[in-house]
């Protein structure tokens, strides 16, 4: 053995129990009791808990069509390993006249060398036409089966209108790929927007909240469940941030539809509220922060099986970056850091506080991503044969967030000040030990690139 976990109390989705795990040329070679110890370095895990590595199924690093970022696919993914992530998976947004080809290829450059966990991406559309279709159909069985459409960015050019979101669907019941769909209501959206706009000053980023009221969300979310329904499809609601969401899901869900629905730790733990702060303008994302009665609701489809992923939409800007808005809040750069902070605050909040299980939670944060996104027995459990992706997470470690102690390159958190329950102490991604005690220690542009496979289900 390379690597032997003793002691490890291993969490998985159906069982919790104690055993050393034994990890050879980057997979967990044997798991069992008493291990013997030749040649290999020994990690005792006592008194800890060993969850499969994290993963992210909804991260934006560099993203192109915002006009500046903070986070790269290094500092990135560093940060995610401190946090216990050991894959995320990023998109390839093809641009209007080109091609999915163009944009796989380019996202893969970009990570290449750089990225520090394994990564895959998701397919972006936003051109339909022949050559779409059929790179749709090429990719699902070419590694990359999920793919976002945008029921918003109409006047940006990112939009699929109903007509291609229904092809598109039509697809994946041939094909057993996913759309993604990142569900607002474009016309009413960009109206309201209009509307609010000229009271900016007054404003401020309380206008944010005004011109995305919860309608704005689950008009689009029952329109693509309708032609999910009528396709028979299959869908993937992204950053779902209403509680009249998750009842049309939930509705749809007990009908049978294909649909399934990803929350964020930001609809989960904080509310609109925070746009009424002096600094109100840093919590500005897409879809926005919504009510008291959404973060609830949300909660209880955590709890109920609604949503069975927890993602992050990680899409990070420095405060200097989020000062372009100059007070316009149609000129804030959308979108939160969170992938080093999702496992910490998430077992926090919801293990040490809404009381779901250990089990839970990690199909929340690793198995449910790892399967519905075809990376599956891979990633995602802690298994003879699966890659050694492993957090050792202590759970008495007592820290308050503070985000001049995180790696991101951010200098701001939504969660600053927030106590947390429990830390990941290791993080070992395909047996190597790349984060400790929140500092990446792994080597430089480590991370590879991982094909999925199409089907997925939880
Ligand atoms: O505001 C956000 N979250 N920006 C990222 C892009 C998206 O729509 O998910
Ligand atoms: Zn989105
Ligand atoms: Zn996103």
């Amino acid at each position: 053995m390379d690597l032997i976990i003793k002691n490890a109390k291993i969490i998985n989705t159906d069982k919790t129990y104690t055993a050393d795990i034994g990890i050879q040329n980057e997979k967990i070679k044997r798991i069992q009791k008493n291990l013997k110890p030749d040649t290999a370095e020994i990690i005792d895990a006592k008194g800890k808990y060993v969850f499969p590595g994290g993963i992210d199924a909804h991260v934006h690093l560099n993203l192109f069509f915002c006009d500046t970022y903070s986070e790269n696919w290094d500092t990135g993914t560093q940060a995610a390993a401190c946090g216990g992530l050991t894959t995320i998976i990023d998109f390839a947004i093809q641009t209007k006249g080109k091609t999915i080809k163009e944009a796989v290829e380019e996202r893969k450059k970009d990570a290449e060398q750089k990225a520090c966990v394994d990564y895959s991406l998701h397919g972006g559309i936003t051109d339909w036409n022949e050559t779409t279709r059929k790179e749709l159909n090429y990719y699902v069985s070419n590694g990359i089966p999920s793919f976002k459409m945008f029921m918003i960015y109409r006047k940006r050019g990112f939009m699929s209108d109903d007509g291609m979101l229904f092809q598109a669907l039509e697809e994946t019941k041939r094909n057993g790929g996913i759309i993604m769909v990142h569900a607002e209501s474009t016309f009413v959206l960009d109206m309201l927007i209009e509307r609010y706009h000229p009271q900016t000053k007054k404003l401020g980023a309380w206008g944010h909240a005004l011109s995305r009221p919860c309608f704005t969300e689950y008009e689009a979310i029952q329109r693509a469940i309708t032609w999910t329904e009528v396709t028979g499809g299959r869908l993937y609601i992204v950053h779902m941030s209403t509680g009249e969401g998750a009842d049309i899901v939930k509705a749809a869900q007990m009908r049978g539809v294909k649909v399934w629905a990803e929350t964020c730790p930001q609809y989960l733990l904080l509310t609109d509220t925070v746009f009424k702060k002096k600094d109100g303008h840093l919590y500005a994302t897409c879809p926005q922060i919504k009510k008291q009665h959404d973060q609830d609701r949300l909660w209880q489809s955590v709890i109920g099986g609604e949503v069975k992923i927890l993602a992050t939409d990680t899409c990070t800007f420095t405060k200097a970056q989020k000062d372009l808005w100059k007070g316009d809040f149609t000129k804030i750069p959308y979108g939160l850091p969170g992938m080093e902070t999702l496992v910490p605050v998430m077992h926090t909040a919801a293990v040490g506080q809404r009381k779901i299980s250990l089990n839970k939670f990690v199909a929340l944060t690793s198995t449910n991503p790892a399967k519905l996104f075809g990376l599956y027995p891979k990633k995602g459990t802690i298994a003879e044969g699966s890659d050694a992706d492993i957090v050792i997470f202590d759970p008495n470690k007592k820290i308050t967030i503070d985000h001049k102690k995180l790696a991101t390159n951010c200098d701001w958190s939504p969660y600053q000040g927030m106590k947390l329950l429990g830390y990941p102490e290791v993080t070992i991604s395909r047996g190597e030990i790349i984060a400790k005690d929140g500092k990446y220690v792994g080597k430089a542009g480590r991370g590879k690139f991982i094909p999925r496979k199409p089907g997925g289900t939880i």
